[in-house]
């Protein structure tokens, strides 16, 4: 999952244009629930599809690049990166930017069995060895806290929309009209209907086989609020709320992730 040295040099001649969009995302926050809503939305405005099909920016061969700056418009793009390690050109062109946010516990229980079950990650023995890992920002793609802080500074910058997944689970209509609104793509009512049905839970996973292959059920795994009871400690769970009142809790991400609601008992 960590983005090749060819492939993140190759990335500083990256051109963004003003029409892409881009996802920005901790793994397991809703990653391709998000892709697919991006996808559904431009193909109803455009009548056709977003041209990028591997649309995960730091992932692949660094030869990918030059493909990716020859593709038609409509652009959509997904990425783990840190903002700091964002081309900068996305920032030059104001790239409309989603910013994908999960309660840190839900995530680790997420990116646990994520890592156990798709054959390109490190199997973990126990949830105990991952979660030192994860507490330490030692697992794929880095920190949760540091990759949540790095974006924090911007979330008020006009082409960025911090969301939650847990917004997005208990309000979806509306949340799907806020993102339509944000990137400037007016669907109609009953066109948001038909992408709310097309991509909730249920729907993605019955389709994951055909989407996501063998991964289908790794990727479509419960999708839900709270799972992190049925696996952490209550020492670990102290020890997460200790971190994240270290790393994020004074900061105004902090407040949008609203973590004692999601996160205490
Ligand atoms: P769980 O493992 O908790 O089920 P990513 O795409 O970033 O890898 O994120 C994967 C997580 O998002 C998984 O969480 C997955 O089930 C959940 N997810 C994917 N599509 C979803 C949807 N339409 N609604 C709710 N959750 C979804």
């Amino acid at each position: 999952m960590m983005c090749s040295e060819e492939t993140f040099h190759a990335l500083e001649s990256f051109e963004a244009r003003e029409s892409d969009f881009l996802i920005a995302t901790y793994p397991k926050c809703g990653t391709n629930w998000v892709i697919q809503i991006l996808h559904e939305m431009v193909f109803y405005i455009n009548n056709k599809e977003p041209s990028i099909v591997q649309a995960m920016l730091e992932f692949g061969r660094p030869e990918k690049i030059q493909t990716q700056n020859e593709a038609p418009s409509p652009r959509v793009f997904s990425t783990h990166l840190y903002y700091d390690n964002i081309p900068k050109s996305f920032f030059e062109k104001k790239v409309k930017t989603l910013l994908i946010l999960r309660n840190p516990k839900d995530t680790a229980v997420s990116f646990f069995h994520f890592s156990n079950n798709n054959p390109v990650l490190p199997s973990y023995g126990s949830w105990d060895l991952f979660f030192k890992d994860y507490i330490e920002g030692k697992v794929c793609s880095g920190s949760y806290f540091d990759h949540t802080a790095s974006w924090s500074k911007h979330i008020d910058d006009e082409h960025i929309m911090p969301l939650t997944f847990e917004d997005m689970k208990l309000d979806y209509f509306n949340n799907l009209k806020k993102i339509s609104k944000f990137l400037g793509l007016s669907l109609s009512e009953e066109q948001l209907k038909i992408v709310e049905s097309k991509t909730v839970f249920k729907s993605m996973k019955e389709k994951s086989g055909d989407t996501h292959g063998k991964l289908g059920n790794v990727f479509f795994r419960k999708g839900e609020i709270g799972d992190w009871k049925s696996i952490f400690s209550e020492s670990q769970s102290k020890e997460m709320d200790a971190k994240f009142e270290e790393c994020l809790a004074g900061e105004r991400i902090g407040e949008i992730l609203n973590y004692s609601r999601y996160c205490k008992n």
